[in-house]
Formats: structure tokens, C-alpha cells, sequence
């Protein structure tokens, strides 16, 4: 086993609710609330859960963007807990972030040199002031962009090349670690998949841990060494990514599973699906013992009252960690292990980044239009127009 070098020791982050003029807190959004785990170097552990069960939260827990309400988190055995602002610094130089959205998390005004540049601002001594700018061209270079592009601006790129941009400037400072929240969740799915394949090829060549958070459990099967599914700021299942996804045992796994899109037409209608009774409680108020009791058809007395561990328990094959008093494992999905046995075809498509004199190509153009419409509608109307009118210049010159 490969050595650790995120470490997550019951993580906790509660969000005090104010009300009334007085800003009173009357209560806590318990957004995590105890979440422990190891990330080993050069691996990938994707975290999967519905919308508000604490992705995000956590990503931004295991940056120390947010102080945890309790836990701590250590970066190669180092804890972060008490650091000064100059040893947060040089921790926070390992761990590095790229977001979900391309359209916001780029500053408009910055061009892209300056965007992928801008961390060495902050840490001045990884590269000397004279060697930036070829820097930042070999960075652009290793995600598939067109070095020469170095002054252009965030709208003339398309979603899936801006998502490039991020990428470059989370690897700019060499980080051991990349938290990735929902880094494709907004691009067009042949985009995705020209995207997850460049973060495997970095992952490869620069050894580069990821903690890759999705709500899409394909995309996560796809990427992931190791996976953990979240319920309401918990871990209820954690394991090697066959383990999750063949033979899980916590029943919330085996709903969501169930809930995939077969791509398989003949399986299609074949497969028992289990559908979820009820909504997601509220992180405010989860219910007692067992958070997922309130929707779980297996639930019975012991589990109102008492909080199954995530611990090793049996799965059929070996045992991996869930948190079920009655976990038992349960093959949800027929198809085979997507990642060796049959291609997922999403993820099959050559990159075309990879190929020397072609970019995104027409692909980009047409997902900035559909983006545009579909998801932009609070965006100001004179930045639809530029959007729109001002169609990237995808080809790289020869
Ligand atoms: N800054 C914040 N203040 C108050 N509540 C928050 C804050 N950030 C997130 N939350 C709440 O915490 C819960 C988890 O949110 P989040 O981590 O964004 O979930 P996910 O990424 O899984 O969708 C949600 O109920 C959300 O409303
Ligand atoms: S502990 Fe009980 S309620 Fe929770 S998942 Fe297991 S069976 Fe369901
Ligand atoms: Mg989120």
C-alpha cells in the first residue's frame, strides 16, 4: 500500500442557522459530521452522494479553505490544525482545487496567462519571476492547450477547454494532492470524457493523488481506485472501487447504483431498480441512529436508535467498510467493471487535444452554445450575446 498522504480524521462542519435581528443561532446545518479516511499517493478516491450530503464541504475541509467545527486533517502525517499562517502556506501549496464550473471560477478579466500564472504570485519561490511565462506555456502545453494562447481571455475558450485552464493552474505549484469537485459535471459528456482522460493522463505522469467528487457514478467507477458514498455529511459505505459498485452492502449504495443508467439495451428493464421512498431529511435536524432509517426498507428498531460504525464488514468476497447494522451485499449492476473488462465507449474517444494541430475542435463551440442557453439564465444578457457571438477560435495554429 502505497503511503498516505491526505488523512481525514472525523471531520465535522456545522453552519450556525441565524435568524431574527438579532442573528440569533438557532440551530446547526450539520453539512459533515464525522468523516474519516486516508488518501495514498498517486491514487484516486472519488466521493459519490446526492445534492447537500457534504460534498463540497469536505472538498473545502481538506484544503482548510473552511476551519473543521472538530477533526483534523493532515497532510503527510503533518497535522494542519495548529499551523501558522506560514506553514498553512507551504501546506496548502500540496493540496490544490479545480471547481465545477468553468464559466465562474475563471476571473473574466485575467487573461489566461495570468490565471494559470497567478499562484506563483503567492508562492514566489517555486518559479523565479523570469521563467513564468514559459512556465505557464509548458503548463498550457500539458493540458492540450495551445501555449500561444497565453493572452487570450476565459470567453474566448470553450467550457471544456476553460476546465483545461483550471486544471493547469491546480497543477501549476506540483501539489501532491488535487481536490476535484464536480470537475465535469458541467460540460457536454463528449467533453467529459476528453477531460477525465487528460486527468488520468497527469495523474500518471505527475503521480498526483485526487479526491474526485461527482454525483455522476460512471464518470466516478471510471476514474476511481477507491470510492466513498456520503449520506448526510456521512460515510455509509467505503472501498476499492469493484468492491462499491459489485458487491455493495450499505442499502443507500444499493439504491443509488440502481438508479444508473444501464448502457447496456439488452439489460435495460431487466434489472431491479430501488427507488427511494421519502426526500433527504434536512442536514439540520438528521434523524437519530442511523441517518439513512427514514428511507431504508431493510430499517428496524435498533437502527433508530443506534449509529452503525463504519467498519469491515463482510461483502460477500472479502469485507470493505460500511455503515449498515444489516449490511449484506447485493449486486445491483450486471454490467461488468467498465474500467477494464468492457470500455465504457464515453471514455473510449481519442483525446483530440493529444493529436499535434487539433483542439476541442467543433465539439467546443457547440457545447458553449447549449451551455449558454440552457444554463445561463441569470447570466447579464450582453454577456449571452458575447458569449454567442464571439465563437472560440478552437484550432491550434500549426
Ligand atoms: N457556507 C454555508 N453556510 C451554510 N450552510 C452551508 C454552507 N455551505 C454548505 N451548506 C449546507 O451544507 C449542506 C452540504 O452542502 P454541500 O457541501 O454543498 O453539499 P454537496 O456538495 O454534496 O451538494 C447543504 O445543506 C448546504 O446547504
Ligand atoms: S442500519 Fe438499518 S436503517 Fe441504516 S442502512 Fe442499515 S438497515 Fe438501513
Ligand atoms: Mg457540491
Amino acid at each position: 500500500m502505497p503511503e498516505v498522504v491526505l488523512s481525514a480524521q472525523n471531520l465535522v462542519k456545522h453552519y450556525p442557522i441565524r435568524k431574527g435581528v438579532l442573528k440569533r443561532t438557532v440551530g446547526q446545518v450539520k453539512a459533515v459530521d464525522g468523516v474519516t479516511f486516508d488518501l495514498h499517493k498517486g491514487e484516486t478516491l472519488g466521493i459519490v452522494g446526492e445534492s447537500g450530503c457534504g460534498k463540497s464541504t469536505l472538498g473545502r475541509l481538506l484544503m482548510r479553505l473552511e476551519d473543521p467545527t472538530s477533526g483534523s486533517v493532515a497532510f503527510q502525517g503533518e497535522d494542519w490544525s495548529g499551523a501558522s499562517g506560514r506553514e498553512m502556506r507551504r501546506l496548502r501549496r500540496n493540496i490544490q482545487i479545480v471547481f465545477q464550473d468553468p464559466y465562474t471560477s475563471l476571473n473574466p478579466r485575467m487573461t489566461v496567462g495570468d490565471i494559470v500564472g497567478e499562484p506563483f504570485e503567492i508562492h514566489p519561490d517555486v518559479v523565479p519571476k523570469g521563467g513564468r511565462r514559459k512556465r505557464v506555456q509548458e503548463l498550457l502545453d500539458l493540458v492540450g492547450l495551445n501555449p500561444e494562447h497565453i493572452n487570450r481571455y476565459p470567453h474566448q475558450f470553450s467550457g471544456g477547454q476553460r476546465q483545461r485552464i483550471g486544471i493547469a493552474r491546480g497543477i501549476a505549484l506540483n501539489p501532491s494532492v488535487l481536490i476535484c469537485d464536480e470537475p465535469v459535471s458541467a460540460l457536454d459528456v463528449s467533453v467529459q470524457a476528453q477531460v477525465v482522460n487528460l486527468m488520468e493522463k497527469l495523474q500518471d505522469e505527475l503521480g498526483l493523488a485526487y479526491v474526485f467528487i461527482a454525483h455522476d457514478l460512471s464518470v466516478v467507477r471510471h476514474i476511481s481506485d477507491r470510492v466513498g458514498v456520503m449520506y448526510l455529511g456521512r460515510m455509509a459505505e467505503l472501498g476499492e472501487e469493484d468492491e462499491v459498485y459489485s458487491r455493495p452492502t450499505h442499502p443507500y449504495t444499493q439504491a443509488l447504483l440502481s438508479a444508473v443508467p444501464v448502457p447496456d439495451p439488452t439489460l435495460r428493464g431487466k434489472r431491479e431498480q430501488i427507488v427511494l421512498v421519502g426526500d433527504v431529511p434536512s442536514p439540520a435536524n438528521p434523524p437519530s441512529g442511523c441517518r439513512f432509517h427514514t428511507r431504508c426498507w431493510k430499517a428496524q428498531d435498533r437502527c433508530t436508535t443506534e449509529e452503525p460504525q463504519l467498519v469491515l464488514r463482510p461483502d460477500g468476497h472479502g469485507e470493505h467498510l460500511s455503515a449498515c447494522h444489516f449490511a449484506e451485499a447485493r449486486a445491483v449492476v450486471e454490467t461488468v467493471d467498465v474500467s477494464d473488462v468492457q470500455p465504457d465507449l464515453r471514455f473510449s474517444t481519442t483525446d483530440v487535444a493529444d493529436i499535434p494541430g487539433v483542439d476541442d475542435g467543433p465539439d467546443g463551440v457547440v457545447e458553449e452554445r447549449s451551455d449558454v442557453l440552457h444554463d445561463d439564465a441569470d447570466r447579464a444578457p450582453q454577456d449571452i450575446t458575447r458569449l454567442v457571438d464571439e465563437q472560440p477560435d478552437d484550432h491550434r495554429t500549426p
